[in-house]
């Protein structure tokens, strides 16, 4: 390596990532680096397509080096993004997904199927690959919400061949069975459903699959977390007090059984259910706040209509609200995987 560029290393080696908190250079973030007469030229790995810092980065990419090595007048930065892999799921149940992700609440009816959905979109529309899993086998909402409805996937090769909507895959109990006939399993069989729809249907590489599931702490959850290890859970909680009493219970499950919180979401805040129920539990637990969508019925029209708010009219300020929870989401999940020692570095991910 010549000189300068030893120089220019030595200056982005400073630069600290807002997030992760270490500095670009250790993270093996900056790539294929070249000097041409005054620029230096880069590519910067984000752990996220859906991050929202890439300006705060560059700026802080010019500052560490423009006016510090002698010769270089100007940065031109690329960007690229490389999901880092969960060594803890890593080939597990043989889908080769890189995180994975459960959306749990005490209570029903708070919105959980609604931030998954909106979740996966907006991942997906940032550029990440997406798979969500319609948890909830009994009382699957997932295929009305994507306006994908009933219809039985097609199967090659023994697996199933999951549906796609906005960008993202899917697979639900829905697609299996008529809309007016119940879904009647036990315990173990409701089990052995959520296993199948991670083995049984054809994934591909997934960047982050998202497992919406039913609420409270019962069968099904509680099985979820015992037999996956999950790289994070989000509680999704409404902000009156007796939403969050059901939420601290389902918190404190997932934090019995080891599963790294993600943070809370505050759905439906406003007039009717109030405001601030979720943050405030969020502080009293010491967990991350992710975010709080208001109460809005443009998105209770996007889950009828089966076209979730962040597409459907993302400048709605609910619209807007799940798009920077998506992102902060995403930057949470990249927190929490490097660290944890059984990430897979970035550097020798594929
Ligand atoms: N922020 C919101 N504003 C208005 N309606 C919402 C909001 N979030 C969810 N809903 C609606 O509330 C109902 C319950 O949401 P859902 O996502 O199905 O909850 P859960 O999966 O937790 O049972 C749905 O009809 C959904 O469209
Ligand atoms: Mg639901």
């Amino acid at each position: 390596m010549s000189k300068q560029l030893e120089q220019v290393m030595a200056a982005l080696s400073t630069v600290i990532e807002p997030e992760l908190h270490r500095d670009i250079v250790s993270l093996n973030m900056v790539r294929d680096l070249e000097i041409e007469g005054d620029i230096a030229r880069f590519t910067i790995v984000l752990t996220t397509p859906a991050c929202p810092l890439k300006d705060v980065i560059a700026q802080l990419c010019r500052d560490a080096v423009v006016g510090k090595v002698v010769g270089i007048a100007h940065l031109d930065i690329k960007w690229d993004s490389q999901v880092p892999t969960d060594r803890k799921i890593h080939g597990l149940l043989d889908v080769p997904m890189r995180s994975l992700i459960a959306v749990a609440s005490g209570k029903g009816g708070v919105g959980k199927s609604t931030v998954s959905t909106n979740l996966a979109a907006a991942l997906a529309q940032a550029g990440a690959r997406v798979g969500l899993i319609d948890g909830d086998i009994l009382n699957p909402n997932l295929p009305t919400m994507t306006g994908l409805g009933y219809g039985r996937p097609v199967v090659m090769n023994d697996k199933m061949v999951p549906l796609e909507a906005y960008g993202f895959k899917l697979m639900s109990t829905g697609f299996l069975t008529p809309p007016d006939k119940p879904m009647i399993l036990r315990g173990p069989m409701l089990h052995g459903a959520i296993r199948q729809l991670f083995t049984d249907v054809d994934w591909g590489q997934l960047d982050y699959m998202i497992v919406d599931l039913p609420p409270g702490t019962g069968d099904a959850p509680l099985s979820l977390a015992q037999s996956f290890p999950l790289t994070g859970v989000i509680i999704v909680t409404q902000p009156q007090d007796v939403a969050v009493s059901d939420a601290l219970r389902s918190l404190a499950m997932f934090e019995t059984l080891n599963v790294p919180t993600l943070g809370i979401v505050e759905n439906m805040a406003g007039d009717f259910f109030g405001e601030g129920g979720g943050e405030k539990l969020a502080k009293e637990r010491g967990v991350p706040f992710l975010g709080r969508i208001p109460l809005n019925a443009e998105v209770r029209k996007g889950g009828d209509f089966g076209r979730p708010i962040v597409i459907a009219d993302p400048e709605n300020p609910a619209g807007q609200a799940f798009h920077q929870l998506a992102q902060t989401i995403a930057a949470r999940v990249s927190v929490v995987m490097l660290q944890s020692a059984d990430v897979i570095p970035l550097n020798i991910i594929g």
